[in-house]
């Protein structure tokens, strides 16, 4: 019988799905060359943490776990930071973390086998710091999903929008493409494999451009989801000055195409908009908006908002609430503004104090709490089709999600028994601000 592999690694991922898949990609790689991944940081010769640093909080998460475990060292572990904190510190990362041998940003994926024999050769400080100008992707045929039935696949990485508030056209490089090829035949393997969702990650999705010209996004977006076997498909995140009409038309046409669109708006002020550097007025895009609420299928959509940027007034954040009348989101991702190193934003001046902008956020999500409740409230008596996502014991129920991405929990008779994984559906018969009730349909 062949022996357990005896190097063993540890690997914690923060931050967003770049990075969660980022890290099935690692996590592949790592094993093909000969690692095993273990659950605890004490079982393993290998500690790496994949960060964010979209945030001031995110950044700082990852010098706490060092700190916590930086008596471990003495044993002989080796201990590395990837991702978008190991590219924006770069070497600063030693001098603040010195038990860290390894520091490797996300654009460097490809040269980790080749550092870690570095390391494993004796080498003690040892970094992969590609620079914003790398073509290349981290195609990897060793990805390691983690989940049987939905997957990530990654379609395009970096971002050359430069928003003055936003590190990750620094953390993550130039956007750079893979050709639609390339994504379609990932697309078809994992159909092979039995998975039935695929959700299509980029920093700005709808920027695609297929290296070899084959396909625009939307084509790509109906490609992938008529693979066969394919019954669920994603993408994430939209920019709203790249989000053409043909992404709507694609979703009236191909039903696997799932109606959920994330638009990150940032703000509903056209001076807050233009100081963000973000490429589009309040007009445009509540122009987009007009495109998706026109269209056959009923859309669900999704927003990202900063509150507090540099000279935000009270009566452009009360621009903010007034589009969220208007655009009635589904879902918010409310954020506070946080200076990042590098950025332009960090040269303006008129600091919003921390507990205004704290009050601003309480505000918005209160607001959206009432929106989100009335929003939920229409699926009442739906008939909604599911994917069953888990099983939470202590209410006796199933946990599915519907192509908008809302979560429908529900019940089933017991000799029932969902599959997870599976497909089925349910009624709705209560909702909630954050998720729905419903009876499973025999
Ligand atoms: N401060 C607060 N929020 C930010 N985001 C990006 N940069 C910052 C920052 N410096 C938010 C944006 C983006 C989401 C992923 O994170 O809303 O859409
Ligand atoms: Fe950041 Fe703007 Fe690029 Fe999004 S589009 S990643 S917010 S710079």
């Amino acid at each position: 019988m062949p022996s357990e592999p005896s190097k063993t690694f540890y690997l914690e991922t923060f931050g967003c799905q770049m990075n969660v898949h980022d890290s099935e990609k690692v996590i592949g790689t790592l094993k093909q060359q000969g690692y095993r991944q273990v659950e605890t940081v004490e079982a393993a010769d290998l500690i790496l943490y994949n960060t964010c640093s979209i945030r001031d909080k995110a950044e700082q998460k990852v010098f706490h776990r060092l700190a916590d475990y930086k008596k471990l060292r003495a044993q002989g572990k080796t201990f590395g930071v990837l991702g978008c904190v190991a590219q924006q510190e770069g070497e600063k990362i030693f001098e603040r973390a010195p038990h860290v041998s390894l520091v490797c940003g996300s654009a460097s994926y490809r040269n980790l086998p080749a550092m870690l024999i570095q390391i494993g050769a004796g080498k003690s400080r040892v970094t992969g710091l590609d620079d914003r100008e790398t073509d290349e992707c981290f195609e990897t045929e060793f990805t390691a999903r983690s989940n049987p039935h939905r997957g990530y696949i990654t379609i395009i990485e970096g971002c050359d929008k430069f928003c003055a508030y936003c590190v990750v056209p620094f953390t993550r490089g130039k956007e750079r493409s893979r050709t639609s090829d390339s994504v379609l035949s990932e697309a078809r393997q994992m159909a092979d494999l039995g998975y039935t969702e695929i959700q299509l990650l980029g920093q700005n999705v709808n920027s695609y451009k297929d290296p070899a010209g084959k396909r625009s996004f939307s084509e790509l977006l109906a490609a992938v989801a008529e693979v066969p076997g394919i019954r669920r498909v994603r993408f994430t995140t939209s920019h709203p000055r790249d989000f053409g009409r043909d992404i709507v038309e694609a979703i009236d046409s191909v039903p696997s195409l799932c109606n959920h669109v994330h638009l990150p708006v940032q703000s509903g002020s056209r001076r807050v908009l233009e100081a963000m550097q973000r490429l589009y007025t309040r007009e445009q895009y509540l122009e987009r908006i007009a495109w998706i609420k026109a269209a056959k299928r009923d859309i669900s959509i999704t927003t990202d908002v900063i509150v507090g940027f540099p000279g935000e007034t009270e009566a452009e954040f009360a621009e903010t609430l007034a589009l969220m009348d208007v655009v009635e989101y589904d879902g918010i991702f409310g954020f506070k503004y946080s200076p990042r190193p590098n950025t332009p934003a960090l040269q303006l001046e008129d600091i919003i104090p921390d507990s205004e902008k704290t009050r601003r956020l309480a505000v918005l999500q209160e607001k959206q709490r009432q929106i989100q409740k009335r929003r939920n409230d229409r699926h009442l008596n739906e008939i909604c089709e599911v994917m069953v996502e888990g099983r939470n014991e202590t209410r006796k129920q199933w946990v599915g999600r519907t192509s908008q991405n809302k979560v429908l929990n529900f019940s089933a008779a017991q000799d029932a028994n969902p599959e997870l994984g599976g497909y089925l559906f349910v009624r709705a018969t209560a909702s909630f601000p954050n998720s729905l009730l419903g009876e499973m349909v025999v």
